[in-house]
């Protein structure tokens, strides 16, 4: 299998995998326990915070353990509306968000919070004049993804950060599809509440972070409770294993993110320049602007999706999100940049990793395009 589907999942970094495996066959204590063992797993998992907070230039404090990218999302805009204790409160998203944010925001409307969803406009961008356009007096949080997981389009964080913070409007952003890639310093883009999940770094699935802004103080109420752990805001027993994975993980990540990514968007131009003169021109590219490195979005006007990707057996490849892949509807992302629904469903997004070679983009290219002729032979459009 020729994996193009990292922005759905990473292989596990040899790094995690050594760093965790002492915690799972050796080491059992509950970092709590205050013994001797309790205490070096307390360490470990200290030690991961601060490299988990390296790769985002936060502080260690500021870091709340989570099972992923859906609970941190969950805990940051539950935790934040339910501590402000206002109902019918004004929030900020955007209609492409991934579902763990669109759900969430959607219970909360249910429970009486009213939200404006900003329509991104053909090429998947939300611009921050949009953003402003929509405050309102009694806005209290908005929420946005740094790296659409679809399209790969970067949102404009940079620049609504600051202006948001001096309006005292909370900004949480999801960067589950952007701490692998993008150079992000918390220094200098003051969000208050940011979502990171380990298996989109090369870590383990199921430990994820809220970095949670002490100064000023982002203030959430508990979503899970129990005995009090991670300062009160994510009560139940650290994983270790998972902690010290997700911290071996970042560090690698540090060490060569920025290289990493300047080799993998010049595999994604390759990609994209070889369907394209194989196709003549007869496709589609997805998401515009500034894009992340990773991530190649691409319709087949002509061409039934589930065909396309029934002949594909050999490619990791999806059709949007692997979690809206479960629903076999066509991508809602898609669809609310304008396609029609057969245009949609006829779409690939092929998401690249570190490991990806300029053998697998050759192969993998001259096999979609093999794919997209035959059917569109069979049935002409
Ligand atoms: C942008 C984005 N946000 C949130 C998530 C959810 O992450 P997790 O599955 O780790 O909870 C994902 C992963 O699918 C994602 O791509």
């Amino acid at each position: 299998m020729i994996d193009l589907d990292h922005a759905a999942t990473t292989p596990l970094a040899a790094e995690a995998l050594d760093a965790m495996w002492p915690w799972l066959s050796q080491r059992h204590a509950n970092p709590a326990s205050d013994h001797a063992d309790g205490r070096r797993a307390r360490q470990a998992v200290e030690q991961a915070r601060g490299e988990v907070a390296d790769l985002m230039g936060a502080a260690p404090a500021d870091l709340v353990w989570t099972s992923g990218a859906t609970e941190s999302i969950n805990l940051a805009l539950k935790g934040a509306l339910e501590f402000r204790g206002v109902r019918g409160a004004h929030l900020v998203s955007s209609r492409i968000e991934h579902k763990a944010t669109l759900d969430t925001l959607r219970w909360l409307e249910a429970q009486g919070h009213r939200v404006t969803w900003l329509t991104p406009d053909r090429e998947g961008r939300i611009s921050a004049d949009q953003v402003r356009a929509a405050l309102r007096p009694d806005t209290a949080l908005v929420s946005l993804m740094w790296v659409n997981n679809e399209l790969g389009v970067i949102n404009p964080i940079e620049a609504l950060a600051p202006e948001l913070r001096a309006r005292g409007i909370l900004f949480h952003v999801d960067a589950a599809q952007a701490a692998a890639w993008l150079p992000i310093d918390l220094r200098q883009v003051p969000v208050d509440l940011l979502s990171l999940s380990a298996h989109k770094l090369y870590g383990p699935k199921g430990i994820g972070a809220l970095y949670v802004c002490r100064r000023p103080r982002a203030r959430l109420s508990p979503q899970l409770h129990g005995g009090g752990q991670e300062q009160g805001m994510r009560s139940g027993t650290l994983p270790t294993h998972q902690i010290v994975g997700f911290g071996a993980a970042a560090r690698a990540v540090a060490a060569q993110r920025s290289e990493g990514a300047t080799r993998v968007a010049a595999l994604r131009e390759r990609l994209w320049r070889a369907l394209s003169e194989a196709l003549a021109g007869q496709l589609q590219r997805n998401g515009g602007g500034p894009v992340a490195p990773h991530i190649l979005n691409v319709s087949f006007d002509g061409v039934d999706g589930e065909a396309l990707r029934a002949r594909l057996p050999g490619l990791a490849v999806s059709s949007g999100a692997a979690c809206s892949s479960a629903t076999r509807e066509p991508s809602f992302v898609l669809r609310a940049l304008g396609h029609a629904d057969a245009l949609a469903d006829a779409s690939l997004r092929l998401s690249l990793g570190r490991g990806t070679t300029a053998a697998e983009i050759d192969a993998a290219a001259a096999a979609v395009a093999d794919a997209v002729r035959t059917l569109r032979n069979w049935a002409p459009a």
